[in-house]
């Protein structure tokens, strides 16, 4: 039986409401994901859309929901039907009957009901809200039923003329987790968390990266996370410095280091957490020097998240405090404004330093307000803080610091006391990285 948060059906429903308040009239559509084949008959395992999921709860595939708002508000779901030819096979399937009652929707029907419905559901409403774009087949499906009511105009029925990207609403309400949400996305850093913890004991020269991958997996779903959030990134020694390396296929070497970033889903939410530790437990000079100043820029960072500042507060922080070490460890040449103005510190820290983070990694929500500046953090906003280093062998750059690719990600939500620091359990200083690579 699909698992759902009992304890958030209420709050399912009360986004719903909300969404509906926000349209005033019109109707909204929202499908989910499409299930994926992998090859053949085989297909990747199952994510809903995010959008779907955040103002339903429902995870099945096959699914749509529609919100009406005006003289009648009302949520309808479209649904797989109750099948016990396919469940034998394939697992349970609520139903329209059971998912009504289970998940308080108003309506719910078959999905094969949906090309009888919708153009009855869209005729003489004069907003449709869907997100036009994101999916060239239920473009083209929506368009039919479009041009189904436009066709009765004869007999007196209008059709939407506006049409509104649903996303932006919902993006706004995304941005600003409850306390359920904040509940599911600290349980899904702890897990990140341990699993760090894990692969850095289990590391050891001469292991395979898949190996170290394989050990904080094994925590991931241990500890009941569904999947990992995103494609793990587990880079020893020069791979580090390819930002998006992804094939974990080396050997682990002795005096290298290695970047694990790596997260899990815990119902639906995301971790996204970043550690670079010594293959042999201890750090060279050369490697702590850039490992504190990445942790000082962290630190910098961190320290800006709080309700004062804008978005870009951090990373101008983090930017800084980088810059400046570059200097310091004459990796760059000139003043701190002359570097950070002619950009030469991007030949070392060419990403930014964070992003929003909820039911996507790279979570949903503008940076920017309408009038285009930096938007204010606010409490329940979360993100993560990611400044890094990537040192490529170069004339310019001393030798003793070639191949170093260092970066440090946590998750922190924004609260009225300043932030929180989601993942505060996954090791970091140079001290406790050490000892405990000593004591495994
Ligand atoms: N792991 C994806 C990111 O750090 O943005
Ligand atoms: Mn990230
Ligand atoms: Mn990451």
């Amino acid at each position: 039986m699909q698992t759902h948060p009992t304890e958030a059906l209420a709050e399912f429903k009360s986004r719903r409401q909300q969404l509906i308040a926000q349209m005033v009239e019109g109707v909204a559509i929202i499908p989910t994901a499409a299930e994926a084949i992998r090859n053949r008959d085989s297909h990747y395992p199952y994510r809903f859309d995010s959008y779907f999921y955040y103002l339903t709860g429902f995870k099945e595939p096959e699914a749509l929901l529609v919100l009406v708002a005006g003289n009648e508000n009302k949520s309808i779901l479209f649904c797989r039907d109750k099948d016990m030819e396919r469940e034998i096979w394939d697992g349970f399937r609520y139903g329209a009957e059971a998912a009504k009652a289970e998940f308080g929707f108003d309506e719910a029907y078959s999905f094969n009901q949906l090309d009888e419905m919708l153009p009855k559901l869209l005729g003489n409403q004069t907003k449709l809200f869907y997100s036009l774009g994101a999916d060239a087949s239920w473009d083209a499906r929506v368009t039919g039923w479009l041009n189904q009511v436009k066709s009765q105009a004869r007999t007196g029925i209008s059709a939407p003329d506006e049409v509104f990207d649903v996303r932006k609403l919902v993006d706004e309400m995304r941005l600003y987790k409850s306390a359920y949400e904040i509940d599911v996305m600290r349980r899904s850093a702890n897990i990140a968390a341990a699993a760090h913890n894990r692969a850095m004991q289990k590391t050891r020269a001469g292991k395979m990266e898949y190996e170290i991958e394989a050990e904080f997996l094994h925590e991931f779903y241990r500890k009941g996370a569904q999947a990992p959030a995103y494609t793990s990134i587990v880079a020893g020694g020069a791979n580090a410095c390819t930002l998006h390396y992804n094939a974990n296929n080396c050997v682990l070497k002795d005096g290298d280091l290695l970047l694990i970033d790596a997260g899990c889903e815990l119902d639906g939410y995301a971790s996204d957490i970043t550690r670079t530790f010594p293959v042999n437990g201890k750090f060279s000079a050369a490697q702590k020097d850039v490992y504190e100043l990445v942790l000082a820029a962290q630190a910098a960072a961190i320290a800006k998240v709080n309700t004062a500042n804008h978005w870009n507060a951090p990373h101008e922080a983090a930017l800084e405090v980088l810059a400046q070490g570059f200097i310091d460890l004459k990796l760059c040449k000139g003043s701190l404004s002359g570097v950070i103005e002619s950009g030469d510190y991007k030949q070392f820290y060419m990403h930014r330093t964070g992003h929003w983070l909820g039911l996507d990694v790279h979570d949903a929500g503008e940076y920017k307000n309408k009038a285009g500046a930096w938007r204010q953090l606010e409490a329940g906003m979360t993100l993560t803080v990611e400044p890094g280093c990537y040192i490529r062998p170069a004339d310019n750059v001393p030798e003793h610091f070639w191949n170093i690719g260092i970066r440090i990600e946590d998750d922190v939500m924004v609260t009225t006391a300043g932030a929180e620091v989601l993942t505060k359990n996954a090791i970091k200083t140079v001290v406790d990285i050490e000892s405990i690579m000593a004591k495994s």
